[in-house]
């Protein structure tokens, strides 16, 4: 069996439709209940529900082969896997948003409110920027209405959440899309299997484009 990671959420089904469309498909996964975890003997894919944030994990530890995951929490982590494809799905850009009638206060740290501390950090030191990072979950637009934080850095797919809490995109730091990785050792074990799975993907992809 090839043990796949998928994201839960609006990327999940994405790419399950997308699996689901070179036959890699598993009709349970439909179903409305709580399971995580779903099998197609005939295939040969188990495909394991996950948080996001955690499909590089599972990867990165061999408990799954492959998985796919947003370059977002990739870059955010420092995983040891193997990027083998941009699915061009999943697109957004990582952006430093704030208030709409926000101006920089260049004599003091900047405080910035993400779920991406990591990346936010890299950002503001490639330009040499004091900032204190505000580390949350979720819902970080709200971060700056309250004066909790000057900017936030965050994905914005439709803009939709910054528009609604009136806040705009200052700086697209990044392009973001959803990637195939794999585990190093499961690829050298089941190499024949995973680049099958891959070229299928790259053949659709084309066909999308075209
Ligand atoms: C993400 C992100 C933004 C929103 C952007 O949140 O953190 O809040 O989507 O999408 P939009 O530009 O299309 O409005 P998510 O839905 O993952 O929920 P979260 O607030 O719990 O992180």
């Amino acid at each position: 069996m090839l043990n796949i990671a998928l994201p839960k959420g609006r990327l999940g089904d994405k790419v399950y439709n997308l699996l689901s469309s070179i036959g890699y498909d598993c009709a349970e996964i439909y179903e409305d209940n709580r399971k995580l975890v779903f099998e197609n003997h005939e295939n040969g894919v188990r495909y394991l529900l996950v948080k996001p944030s955690d499909v590089a994990v599972y990867i990165a530890h061999g408990a799954a082969d492959i998985g796919i995951v947003g370059k977002d929490c990739l870059d955010e982590g420092d995983y040891d896997v193997y990027e083998l494809l941009d699915l061009d799905i999943g697109k957004c850009h990582m952006c430093v948003a704030a208030k709409n009638d926000y101006v920089e206060d260049p004599d003091r740290p900047i405080r910035v409110a993400t779920k991406f501390p990591n990346i936010a950090k890299r950002y503001y030191a490639s330009f040499n920027r004091e900032i204190d990072i505000i580390k949350l979950n979720g819902s970080i637009e709200i971060a700056p209405l309250l004066g909790l934080s000057d900017v936030i850095v965050d994905i914005v797919e439709t803009g939709t959440t910054l528009k609604e809490n009136n806040l705009s995109v200052f700086t697209k730091i990044l392009p973001i899309s959803a990637r195939l990785i794999a585990n190093k050792s499961s690829y050298r074990f089941k190499q024949d299997t995973i680049n099958e799975l891959t070229e299928k993907l790259e053949v659709k992809l084309q066909e999308v484009k075209k």
